[in-house]
């Protein structure tokens, strides 16, 4: 089921614009895997949906909702959780202190009850409960980052390359917990990755972006197996 459809986009940011005429559709529940070479707007699809980039024409629907234009707060408030590549998480802050501050939009009492329910998710965040992210791994403030953004109970989460400088074992864990946000929760994803076979082995849908406009749109698995596309955007030899 489709739950969220992009319509026509040119976005980019004040004048310089970035992505041109994308129209697709995200599918409830499902992953859908964003790739593509550096700079070709992957993120700035994230950005627009969120509402953090200038969107010159085209439209973005979630359910049916125009959310064109809407203020990331407002597009929060409809269940829509964003992990940006960098700085998603307080650095001067305890874990514990990061998850009370991402549970900003709730009541006092349901941020008390939700930390120990993400806590149990991710239990590797109670051994560092009252550490800053600086003595902890690349993985661990990772793990942070997403249980902040599981605090505000979304029904869609963005991740923006959520394994990036992760070694590979690291990053299979991470991709790992993703997955389990789709299968055990039903949240529907929206990944960006640079590590992008991975990925597309757990995807469901894939959309390939190449200077800024949609090159692929389909199943991830018939992205995986194109010679061409993979040969040339993606790493992936031909056979
Ligand atoms: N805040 C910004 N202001 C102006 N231009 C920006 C901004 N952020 C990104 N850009 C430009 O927009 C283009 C697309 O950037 P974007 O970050 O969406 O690419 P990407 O596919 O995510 O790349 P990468 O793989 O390197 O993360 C690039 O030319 C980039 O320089
Ligand atoms: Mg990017």
């Amino acid at each position: 089921m489709r739950l969220i459809r992009i319509e026509g986009l040119n976005a980019g940011y004040g004048k310089f614009q970035v992505l041109f005429d994308i129209s697709t559709n995200i599918d409830s529940k499902k992953m859908t895997v964003i790739v593509g070479p550096n700079g070709s707007g992957k993120s700035t699809i994230l950005k627009s949906i969120f509402g953090l980039t200038n969107i010159y024409s085209g439209g973005i629907f979630l359910n049916g909702e125009q959310i064109t234009r809407m203020s990331p707060h407002q597009i929060a408030r409809r269940g829509i959780a964003y992990v940006p590549q960098v700085g998603n998480i307080f650095s001067n802050l305890t874990v514990r202190e990061n998850l009370m501050m991402s549970g900003y939009t709730l009541k006092r009492e349901e941020v008390r009850a939700k930390i120990p329910e993400v806590l149990e998710y991710y239990p590797v965040l109670k051994e560092c409960y009252n550490r800053r992210p600086s003595t902890m791994s690349g993985g661990e403030r990772q793990m942070l980052a997403m249980s902040m953004a599981l605090m505000r109970k979304p029904h869609v989460m963005l991740f923006d390359e959520p394994s990036a400088s992760l070694s590979p074992k690291i990053s299979a864990q991470v991709l790992d917990e993703i997955k389990k946000l789709r299968d055990d929760m039903g949240i529907t994803v929206v990944l960006v990755e640079q590590n992008a076979i991975d990925s597309l082995k757990c995807g469901d849908r894939a959309v390939l972006l190449v200077s800024g406009r949609v090159a692929f749109d389909g199943p991830a698995q018939e992205l995986l197996g194109s010679p061409e596309l993979g040969s040339m955007y993606l790493g992936i030899k031909a056979a």
